[in-house]
């Protein structure tokens, strides 16, 4: 077995890099530089690459087959210690890159020393993250497909429940409360698709641009690709080792995520206030005052939106990182990983407890259908109506507004008025306007396509089922 340790008359650090260097390192310096504490979470993935590289050096003559072997299987070992909890993580190891060397070295020799052949952590750690990434995209994509179903559930649960509209938060046209939760569908349907499209970008092989110009010696960078699913090798060793556009591309997917998920969050909470009284969050799930007896808070939607903040902050946190930094790779990049780490943990909570609570909650349809009721909601149907009768809209939209204005000042609704009265404004008015002013009648003509009536509702809902594998 090769000595690997450092020549006696020279006090090197005793790291792997440590030849160059004449004393230790200050154990401040290890403490502050160090990211095995949070890049352990990498190990499976520095493995997997790290054994396609092996089989790629293997395959082009730059080490044996039995030094192959030897890697593979000492990996492996090590992957399983880790993940057993088995493992000594050594902080004057700096990080998961290098401890996992340093323990194959240990393990099996020689040919532990010859794996970071023709690569660099440079590349290497590139790899990890888009192979990290990768899988948590997979990951954030079920977790997304559980919130949707969670909405369509309801969709179907609550279908024909008519609820008022809001536009500044006040009550602007009735609508189905399907239609709204549907709307829900199509936010995280896109945030699926987002993180789908990066995807392309992230999909890329960075290992084999080396420390930054890439290797002198034969590897095969294609081979690497195929054995790790990569559809393309990066195409410049000086971005590869670069370049966090792709995780910054992740964060910015994940702040929209949350961000949804805040805004849906925000409705979850005036909802169940007593104002509003729309929604029901089941008792399991929400928690109580420690003085006011009465209190029933829901906390759960709050701190889904309050953690938006540290979402969209891990977004900021890394794009100042990266602004300015010079070619290729800056020690500040390895800030990258806490970021997204503490970005991913809480989308994925905040997505994981979202389908529960929308699995817990049920809506009051009777006190939606009752806040339809007040607030002129049928007065574009009004317009429309003399639209129809061919009055240009704005005068129409006037004539409308003058009847809103009697009513306020009688404290009536737009259908309390009678014929006579409503043909002081306009004679095109006739007995079936009263069709027209009510809610349902104004809901079910909206048929336009992406419209609130019923009929369509029910295509987009069957629509979304399907979509979702929902019998
Ligand atoms: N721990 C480092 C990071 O996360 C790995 C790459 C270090 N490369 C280097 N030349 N110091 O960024």
């Amino acid at each position: 077995m090769a000595d690997l340790t450092c020549s006696p008359e020279r006090k090197c650090s005793g790291k792997l890099w440590g030849g160059r260097f004449a004393e230790q390192t200050a154990a401040s310096v290890e403490s502050f530089s160090e990211s095995i504490s949070y890049d352990w979470r990498l190990y499976r993935h520095d493995i997997i690459g790290s054994k396609a590289h092996a089989k790629m050096l293997a395959k082009q003559g730059l080490i044996n087959e039995a030094e192959r072997d030897a890697i593979l299987a000492g990996l492996s070992e090590i992957e399983a210690e880790i993940r057993d909890g088995r493992f000594q993580f050594r902080i004057e190891l700096e990080d998961i890159h290098m401890n996992i060397e340093q323990a194959l070295t240990d393990k099996i020799g020689a040919a532990g020393a010859k794996l970071h052949t023709a690569r660099s952590r440079n590349d290497q750690v590139a790899l990890d993250i888009r192979l990290y990434l990768r899988d948590e995209a997979a990951c954030l994509d079920t977790l997304l497909t559980d919130v949707q179903r969670g909405f369509v559930r309801q969709a179907r649960a609550n279908f024909g429940a008519i609820m008022p509209g809001y536009t500044h938060m006040q009550r602007a046209q009735p609508v189905l409360l399907s239609h709204h939760l549907l709307a829900y569908m199509e936010m995280f349907g896109r945030d699926r698709e987002r993180l789908a499209d990066g995807l392309k970008r992230l999909n890329i092989l960075p290992l084999g641009s080396a420390a930054l110009a890439g290797t002198g010696l034969p590897i095969d960078r294609e081979f690497v690709a195929q054995e790790l699913g990569f559809p393309a090798v990066s195409a410049n060793s000086m971005d590869s080792t670069a370049d966090r556009d792709f995780a910054l591309e992740f964060l910015f997917c994940l702040s929209l995520i949350q961000l949804h998920l805040s805004r849906m969050a925000e409705e979850f909470v005036l909802w169940s206030s007593k104002e509003f009284g729309f929604l029901k969050i089941g008792d399991q799930y929400c928690t109580g005052s420690s003085i006011m007896p009465q209190k029933k808070n829901p906390d759960l939607p709050e701190l889904i939106r309050g953690k938006s903040g540290r979402v969209v902050g891990s977004l900021m946190s890394l794009l100042m990182t990266m602004k300015g930094l010079p070619m290729t790779y800056n020690r500040d990049m390895q800030e990258d990983k806490e970021q997204l780490f503490d970005a991913l943990d809480t989308v994925k909570a905040s997505l994981s407890i979202t389908a529960e609570l929308l699995a817990h909650s049920s809506f009051d349809c009777a006190k939606m259908q009752a806040a339809t009721h007040g607030g002129f909601m049928t007065a574009t149907d009004l317009a429309d109506y003399l639209v129809k009768k061919n009055l240009p809209f704005r005068q129409a939209h006037r004539v409308v507004g003058e009847i809103v204005a009697l009513c306020q000042e009688r404290e009536i609704e737009l259908d309390e008025l009678r014929l006579d009265e409503l043909r002081r404004f306009s004679d095109l008015i006739d007995e079936d306007v009263f069709a027209v002013l009510s809610v349902e009648g104004s809901v079910n003509s909206r048929i336009s396509t992406g419209g609130t009536a019923g009929v369509k509702v029910a295509k987009a809902l069957a629509r979304a089922e399907q979509q979702l594998g929902i019998a």
